[in-house]
């Protein structure tokens, strides 16, 4: 059962060869006197002649089916000029099949193969049956250029001296970090391991130990809610030094990805990347990834309504918010539908309303025009460069929201303009650049209390440190993100080595209970006092480098076998229930439904 050549592997020069080829029946064409079928395997398609009237083959080949898994021994021949198919590479020749054997005969398949029509199918049906989803050439592309990722970083790393760790999955429940998965002790009733949701913590303790450079391609388990570009369970390319600062991470992961983008790819990127701090991402696009292929950019107009005699506007100065603005260039044309899609999604992000004005037939339309001066209106007009066509949209509230308004609404009108031919944001088009100056601390709305912008072991900037009792909310963080083409593909930080700044952080600024953090960190900052080397690190996210990469929407079209939105996988039907003795020996009471 040994083949002599892939099924992408026969060119002219074969012709007279006796070859054996195994693979899947992509098509059969039954011409007449002779069936055509075109074998596949990962590497390729040839078509092979079979001769119905072969009774060597020992089986009907009407019998056969797509899918169906064979094998053949024949010759190669050259097809007549008028009949060779310059799309395959394998398109000059044929296989003559004398010898033919069958492995396995596909039933009728619960959705078609080919991408045209597999691309239509519903996702849920098509999860169900991975296996056969997988089969389809572009998915298994997507497996070995993440393969190619995966090993070219290992290269790299390997050649800068990095020492692949492994470490624990089962961890222990953190505060200050994403929801997690609980698995019950059976040894220590009452006890949980947590899923790691990235091994921040043990790769800092590899530091301290002594280790200076350490990577692993990290398993990591977050209980989120998932979206195109989250899964439960994803991988980071993630590491840790010790002795450096910002600058040698930048390097590092620069050269990282000129790296993979060369050996994934084939393509030379530019590097160093540009650096941006979070400020001017937020007042420019309104995001802390901005996409940068395109430019519409946010404009702020604090000081044109400065003395307003728009109400909305001056109050909102006033109790010292700002005054954004979007010009959308040429989407003045949008539908009723649309503004209202608009108006909603600016609503859920806690904008009062969306006033906006229309340049459209040689006039301003706007519900808040009467309330402008003339000389309001021209200033606009300078500030946003508003042409016929145009559409502008306000947002007047606290700085952060409404950048963070217009920010949504910046990619929203991006993709409208797009649809309609206007705006083009080039999918092979790659803008790098590290997003910096973070805050320290934010407050959360949600929890009504300060956390962490990036996760509390990230040092202070060091000339902030002083305003950390002071002026907590201006401290700058030593922590980075590296964002492509509007993605977060990863981020990282400086960290704190001292135990008394990393109590200092728990304590006064996040308020942690001083059991909490002898619960939970006490070994930690045990030890920091055990000669802790100065350490930073960053963690890139490989589904979604791996997803941009392949030019794929959603990092589930990069995991061999995702899970779906609710957090299920549809093939192996996970999760499931668990055998009561299984329960009990973990001392969890079956829920009787
Ligand atoms: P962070 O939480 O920012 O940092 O994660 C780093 C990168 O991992 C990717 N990522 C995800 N990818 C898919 N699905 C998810 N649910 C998901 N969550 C995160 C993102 C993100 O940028 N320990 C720190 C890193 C450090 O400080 O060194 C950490 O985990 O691309
Ligand atoms: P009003 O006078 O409240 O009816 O508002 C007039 C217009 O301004 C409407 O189109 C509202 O959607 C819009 N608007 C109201 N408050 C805000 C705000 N804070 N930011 C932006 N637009 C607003």
């Amino acid at each position: 059962m040994k083949r002599t050549h892939d099924c992408g592997a026969l060119r002219s020069h074969d012709a007279g060869q006796g070859v054996r080829l195994i693979g899947w029946i992509q098509s059969i064409r039954d011409h007449g006197g002779l069936i055509f079928v075109d074998l596949r395997d990962r590497e390729g398609v040839t078509q092979i002649v079979l001769d119905p009237k072969n009774d060597a083959y020992g089986f009907p080949l009407s019998a056969l089916r797509d899918e169906s898994v064979i094998e053949i021994s024949g010759k190669v021949r050259l097809r007549p000029a008028d009949t060779a198919n310059p799309h395959l590479g394998t398109g000059e020749i044929e296989v003559i099949a004398d010898g033919f054997r069958v492995h396995n005969i596909a039933e009728t398949l619960p959705f078609p193969l080919e991408d045209a029509k597999a691309d239509r199918v519903n996702e849920d049906l098509r999860l169900t049956y991975r296996y056969l989803d997988l089969r389809r050439g572009k998915n298994l592309r997507a497996l070995r250029t993440r393969h190619r990722i995966a090993r070219s970083v290992r290269n790299y790393l390997d050649g800068q001296d990095f020492v692949e760790v492994e470490l624990p999955y089962l961890f222990k429940t953190t505060p200050e970090g994403a929801r997690e998965f609980l698995v019950p002790s059976r040894q220590s009733p009452g006890s949980f391991y947590a899923l790691s949701q990235s091994p921040q913590q043990y790769k800092q303790m590899l530091m301290v130990a002594g280790v200076e450079r350490y990577y692993s391609l990290a398993r990591c388990f977050r209980d989120e809610d998932l979206r195109a570009d989250r899964q439960q369970e994803f991988t980071q390319i993630d590491l840790e030094m010790s002795f450096i600062d910002r600058e040698d991470i930048y390097g590092l992961v620069e050269g990282m990805m000129k790296i993979v983008f060369r050996e994934a790819l084939g393509r030379d990127i530019e590097t160093p990347f540009i650096r941006m701090p979070f400020r001017e991402a937020m007042d420019r696009f309104g995001s802390d990834k901005p996409d940068t292929r395109f430019a519409l950019e946010l404009v702020d107009l604090s000081a044109i309504f400065a003395q307003s005699g728009f109400k909305v506007f001056r109050d909102c100065l006033e109790r010292g918010g700002a005054i954004k603005a979007l010009n959308a260039k040429q989407l003045a044309d949008l539908t009723q539908g649309e503004l209202k899609n608009l108006e909603d999604i600016a609503r859920a992000l806690g904008a009062k309303g969306l006033a906006f004005i229309k340049a459209e037939n040689g006039e301003w339309k706007s519900p808040i025009l009467k309330f402008l001066s003339e000389k309001e209106r021209e200033d606009l007009r300078l500030a946003l460069r508003i042409e016929e066509g145009d559409i502008v949209f306000f947002a007047a509230t606290e700085w952060l929201r409404a950048c963070a308004i217009l920010g949504r609404m910046r990619l929203e009108c991006a993709h409208l303009l797009a649809d309609r031919g206007r705006l083009s944001i080039p999918k092979d088009q790659f803008n790098f650049l590290w997003v910096v100056d973070f805050p320290l601390i934010s407050y959360d709305e949600e929890q009504g209390r300060y956390v962490s912008t990036h996760h509390p072991f990230t040092a202070p900037v060091e000339e902030d440190e002083e305003r950390l009792r002071t002026d907590p909310l201006r401290v700058r963080g030593q922590h980075y993100d590296i964002v492509l083409n509007g993605f977060e593909i990863g981020g990282g930080s400086i960290r704190i080595h001292s135990a008394d700044l990393q109590s200092l952080v728990m304590r006064d600024l996040l308020k942690l209970e001083e059991r909490t953090m002898e619960d939970r960190f006490g070994y930690m900052l045990r030890a920091f006092r055990f000669g802790a080397p100065p350490h930073g690190g960053i963690a890139i996210g490989l589904d979604r480098l791996a997803a941009i990469i392949c030019g794929v929407e959603s990092i589930r079209d990069v995991i061999a076998f995702p899970k779906t939105q609710k957090g299920q996988d549809l093939m192996a039907q996970s999760p499931s229930y668990a055998p009561e003795k299984q329960l009990r020996e973990l001392h969890i009471r079956p829920v009787i439904s």
